[in-house]
């Protein structure tokens, strides 16, 4: 099933000014077609899951869109430019932020002091052997963006020493820094405990009105708690966009995904 015009208008992508444009998207891998004509608009400030399969074609998207993969087809508008063939840097410049799966803290540095030098923009490989020489005005940036996330209490403990969770909270600190205006969360849900989960969907749900987001999750209560639009993904194309109360109460979304004990 394709999105109606009306659901389409509903969604934004009639009007300027957005955020993110996705016309035609495809991604092939050799003959595999991870991605097939993708047409997705995320207006600012939107919260947006993406729910799918595994395989659907989820964070293919997203490395689309943050130019790690260039589509075989298609083009991609970030804040009305577009940036199809841009690399990844040029689109972080404009206010794309993403988290990954795989861990990329210092261990061996407090909590403030991760977020301090993200909020430098210090690479990971210039920072290696330098302590940072502390800049207050980047200090009190660093507390607000601890503040985001509940960490507060945990500012200088080293890293290596907090808990799975409390990482992936951090990582969401380090998207905040810098101004980021978009930001892609491929399954930040995963691995946490009932717990983390709430103090996720807290974060999410806190975080400034201008910030958009794509989420990416399998877990459906946290995906339509934090989203106020969804897109449904199957065998790399979107068969689906609505409301989280729309997708919650679709008849085919139930049998697929809140039915058979995935509820
Ligand atoms: N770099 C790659 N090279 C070749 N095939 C790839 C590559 N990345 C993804 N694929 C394939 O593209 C399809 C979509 O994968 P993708 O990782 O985007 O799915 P997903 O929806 O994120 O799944 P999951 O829920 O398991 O994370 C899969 O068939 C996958 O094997
Ligand atoms: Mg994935």
């Amino acid at each position: 099933m394709t999105m109606t015009d009306t659901a389409a208008d509903r969604l934004g992508s009639a009007s300027s000014g957005n955020a993110l444009e996705l016309r035609g998207v495809t991604k092939l891998f050799g003959a595999l077609a991870a991605l097939t004509d993708i047409n997705l608009t995320v207006r600012p400030g939107e919260r947006r899951a993406v729910l799918g399969s595994n395989g659907a074609g989820k964070t293919t998207l997203f490395n689309c869109v943050t130019g790690d993969f260039l589509p075989t087809n298609g083009s991609i508008r970030l804040f009305g430019e577009d940036v199809t063939s841009f690399p990844p840097q040029e689109r972080i410049r404009r206010g794309l932020r993403r988290t990954y799966q795989i861990s990329l803290l210092f261990g061996g540095l407090s909590v403030i002091d991760n977020v301090y030098l993200a909020c430098r923009g210090v690479s990971r490989g210039r920072f290696s052997m330098l302590r940072p020489r502390r800049n207050d005005t980047l200090m009190a940036r660093a507390a607000e963006l601890i503040e985001a996330v509940h960490m507060t209490p945990l500012k200088d403990t080293m890293v290596r020493n907090l808990a799975y969770g409390q990482q992936r909270q951090l990582e969401i600190a380090l998207a905040l820094s810098g101004a980021p205006r978009l930001i892609l969360f491929d399954e930040p849900a995963a691995g946490l405990s009932p717990t983390e989960r709430s103090e996720l969907i807290a974060i999410l749900m806190g975080l400034p009105g201008h910030i958009g987001y794509i989420i990416i999750e399998h877990d459906m209560d946290v995906a339509l708690r934090v989203a106020t639009s969804v897109s449904m993904m199957h065998n790399g194309r979107i068969f689906k966009e609505g409301s989280p109360e729309e997708i919650e109460n679709d008849p085919e979304v139930q049998e697929l995904y809140l039915g058979g004990g995935h509820g």
